[in-house]
């Protein structure tokens, strides 16, 4: 595990954004999951605006983590948010753009997105491998789609899984924990100060920890990065060693 903490989520988008450059630089086809939420937004801004003309668009093959089963034309979609901050502004083929289709019935488009996976993605022990996880943290310490009060889908069998928000009863399509550790490198992009106490449990491995779904993120390759600003590292190294 690396941590990398900036001063604020405008740093984080920049050294963020560098290191997606350095990553995808080095292969022909370079498959990655974004996240959703609010904190990709300035990342995507500062990757589209500052590092466009650095990557190989052609050779960037773009996928989610999780999406919320609303249009893609809903407020609420990962997926127009990206285009908003990200795909509007750079120049990649639409073949590249593997949308998670939120207007379908989600158990079904949940089995559609899992053999997707399986068949655009090389696959480790039967399980898609993604070149790049991107991931947010909520602050009840879920992430992708998987929450607390249904954490038993980080292991479900089925490579996508349908989760439900637990406050709005948002239904979601999210990839499972297997998908998630079986990725070559993870990159957690986590800001703001609400997210302090769960990423000091987290990092820091508290017994209490266990029960947040971004504890059980600990990818088989080892590769896993945490993009922290000032404020989410905020509890960090605080107790006395
Ligand atoms: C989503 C995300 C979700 C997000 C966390 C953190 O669809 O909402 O994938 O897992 O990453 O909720 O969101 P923020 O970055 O907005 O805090």
């Amino acid at each position: 595990m690396e941590l990398k903490i900036y001063k604020d989520k405008f740093e984080v988008a920049e050294q963020f954004s560098a290191y997606f450059v350095e990553k995808a630089a080095h292969s022909d086809a370079f498959h990655v999951a974004l996240s959703g939420g609010s904190t990709p937004k300035i990342v995507f801004d500062v990757l589209a605006e500052k590092f466009a003309d650095k990557v190989d668009w052609n050779k960037v093959h773009f996928y989610w983590g999780d999406e919320r089963c609303v249009p893609p034309s809903d407020d609420e979609s990962n997926y127009k948010m990206t285009v908003e901050h990200l795909f509007s502004k750079i120049d990649v083929p639409h073949e590249n753009i593997n949308r998670i289709l939120g207007e379908n019935d989600p158990k079904g488009e949940a089995m559609r997105y899992a053999n997707l996976l399986e068949i655009n993605l090389d696959r480790v022990e039967d399980v898609p491998q993604f070149d790049l996880v991107i991931l947010g943290m909520g602050d009840d310490g879920h992430t992708a789609s998987i929450f607390p009060h249904e954490i038993e889908l980080w292991n479900a069998e089925d490579h996508c899984v349908v989760a439900t928000h637990p406050d709005s009863g948002q239904k979601r399509v999210s990839i499972n924990g297997k998908v998630i550790n079986t990725a070559k490198e993870v990159a957690f992009l986590v800001t703001g100060t609400s997210k302090a106490e769960k990423v000091e449990a987290i990092i820091e491995k508290t017994e209490g920890s266990k029960v947040y779904p971004a504890s059980l993120v600990n990818p088989k390759s080892g590769k896993l990065v945490w993009f922290l600003d000032e404020g989410a590292a905020a509890k960090l190294n605080q107790n006395p060693s």
